[in-house]
C-alpha cells in the first residue's frame, strides 16, 4: 500500500456535503461534523491533554495488538500521549458523533489516556461508555486520572477477546475500534460485536490505513453486505448495518 497514493485518490474522490445525496451522510458532512465544542469542555480537555504533555513518569507497557515494537516497553506517558491518542480533528470527531447521535451505549476498543474515552463522555455525558484497556498499567493510571470523576464511565482492564466472548447483556448504539490494529483481528472482532449491536449502530474504525492488512480488511468490510453503510474518513472509516437503505459506499471529507 502507497499512502501517498492512497492520500491523493481520497482526495480527489472525497465529496463535501455539496456531492452528496444520502440524507443520513449529508446531515453527518453538513450538521455533525460542523459541531464546535463548547467552551468548557474545550477548557476541560486542554487541561487534561497538558497535563499528559508535561508528564515525565514511565509506566510499563504490555502490548496486546499489533503495537510499535521499537518504542519499548518502559514509555513515558508524554510519547503515549503523542504516539496513541486521539487528538486533534479525530478526538473532535468523537465529540461531534456522540452530540449528534446521543448515542445511549458506547463501547470503546482501547481506552490508552482516556483522550478518546473523555471527548466521548464530553460529546454527551449522559452516553454510558464502557471502555477497554487490557495494559494493566495504562488502565490503572488512566483510571487514576479526570475519567474516574464521572459515573457514566466504566473502565474495564481486560482484553477485547475477553470481553466479546463473556455474555453481554446491552447492546451498544456507538462502538470505536481504536487498538489492535491488525486486518484479520479486526474482522474477527467485527464478527463477534454482531451479538451486542443492533441494526442503526455506528461502528468508527481507526487507522484503516496503518498497514496492508488494515487496508485489506477495510476492502473487505466495504464489500461485506452486512453493513449497507460505509464511509470512508481517510484515517478512520465509518459503518452501519442499515437495513432500511441500499448498499452504499461513500468517500467524505473530514
Ligand atoms: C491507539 S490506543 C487507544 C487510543 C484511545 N482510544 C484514544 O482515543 O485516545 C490503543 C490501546 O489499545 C490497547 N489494546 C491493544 N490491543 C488490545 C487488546 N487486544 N485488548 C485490549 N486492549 C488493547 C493498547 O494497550 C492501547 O492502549
Amino acid at each position: 500500500m502507497n499512502l501517498i497514493f492512497e492520500f491523493i485518490r481520497y482526495q480527489w474522490l472525497a465529496k463535501n456535503r455539496h456531492g452528496i445525496h444520502s440524507p443520513f451522510v449529508y446531515d453527518l458532512s453538513d450538521k455533525c461534523f460542523k459541531i464546535k465544542r463548547e467552551k468548557a469542555d474545550e477548557i476541560l480537555l486542554q487541561e487534561y491533554e497538558s497535563k499528559l504533555k508535561s508528564n515525565n513518569s514511565k509506566i510499563h507497557i504490555q502490548d496486546f495488538g499489533a503495537g510499535s515494537r521499537k518504542m519499548g516497553t518502559e514509555r513515558l506517558i508524554n510519547k503515549i500521549y503523542k504516539t496513541s491518542s486521539s487528538k486533534g480533528k479525530f478526538g473532535k470527531l468523537l465529540y461531534q458523533l456522540n452530540r449528534h447521535f446521543e448515542f445511549n451505549n458506547v463501547l470503546e476498543f482501547g481506552t490508552s489516556l482516556g483522550i478518546g474515552t473523555l471527548n466521548l463522555h464530553l460529546g454527551n455525558p449522559s452516553s454510558k461508555i464502557t471502555s477497554l484497556e487490557a495494559c494493566p498499567e495504562t488502565h490503572h493510571f488512566t483510571s487514576s486520572q479526570l475519567l474516574n470523576q464521572f459515573s457514566n464511565i466504566k473502565l474495564i482492564n481486560q482484553t477485547f477477546d475477553k470481553f466479546l466472548n463473556a455474555s453481554q447483556n446491552q447492546k451498544f448504539d456507538f462502538i470505536f475500534i481504536d487498538g489492535h490494529h491488525d486486518g484479520n483481528a479486526l474482522l474477527n472482532y467485527l464478527e463477534k460485536l454482531k451479538p451486542i449491536a443492533h441494526s442503526e449502530s455506528i461502528f468508527l474504525l481507526d487507522d484503516i490505513r496503518w498497514s496492508q492488512s488494515m487496508c485489506d480488511a477495510w476492502n473487505n468490510i466495504k464489500e461485506d453486505k452486512s453493513y449497507n453503510l460505509t464511509i470512508d474518513l481517510f484515517r478512520m472509516g465509518l459503518i452501519s448495518p442499515r437495513p432500511q437503505q441500499q448498499k452504499e459506499h461513500f468517500v467524505v471529507k473530514y
